[in-house]
């Protein structure tokens, strides 16, 4: 097997691996960096679950090989914040958005790349950039209200990664 030395920022810090280049990012967080809140759901791009950040983009880790990483920022839900208050974190405690969890760190990161998009979002703004974030304990509606206020406290002047 072909391998290649990719290096890239995960979370601000550098990192260096030496993997076939078409290896998912999702594994080199999971399994490599040993970051695992970022989830394997459906491992084809359809549910959100392996939700990250390149640069200030959200993308599926599943489905984007490693080789397209070097040189890149990525951010995992572990990076969003230093100390697990950003806004989005801290609506989704006060609204008890998540169920299981087990979608909700892609649908935080997510909603990350959405309130830079739309600052004050509609709820046919939050349909259209969320609706590859699949939910199978329905929190949907919980996960809106979450989005909405922490888009108004970002506009209150919080912090936003
Ligand atoms: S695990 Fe990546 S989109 Fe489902
Ligand atoms: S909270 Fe269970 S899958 Fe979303």
């Amino acid at each position: 097997m072909n391998t290649a030395n990719i290096s890239f920022k995960l979370n601000g810090q550098a990192l260096s691996v030496d993997v076939s280049p078409d290896t998912p990012l999702l594994w080199v967080i999971r399994d490599m960096a040993k970051l695992t809140g970022t989830k394997f759901g459906c491992g084809i791009g359809l549910c959100g679950a392996c939700t990250v950040h390149m640069g200030r983009r959200a993308v599926r880790s599943c489905i984007t090989p490693i080789s397209a990483v070097a040189g890149a920022q990525i951010t995992t839900i572990e990076g969003l914040s230093a100390d697990g208050q950003h806004p989005l974190q801290k609506a989704w405690v006060q609204t008890q958005a998540p169920q299981c969890g087990y979608c909700q760190s892609g649908q935080i990161m997510q909603a990350a790349a959405l309130i830079r998009r739309f600052p004050k979002p509609s709820d046919a703004d939050i349909d259209s950039v969320m609706n590859g974030n699949l939910c199978r304990c329905m929190a949907y509606v919980r996960i809106r209200q979450a989005i909405k206020i922490a888009a108004a406290e970002v506009q209150a002047g919080a912090p936003h990664a």
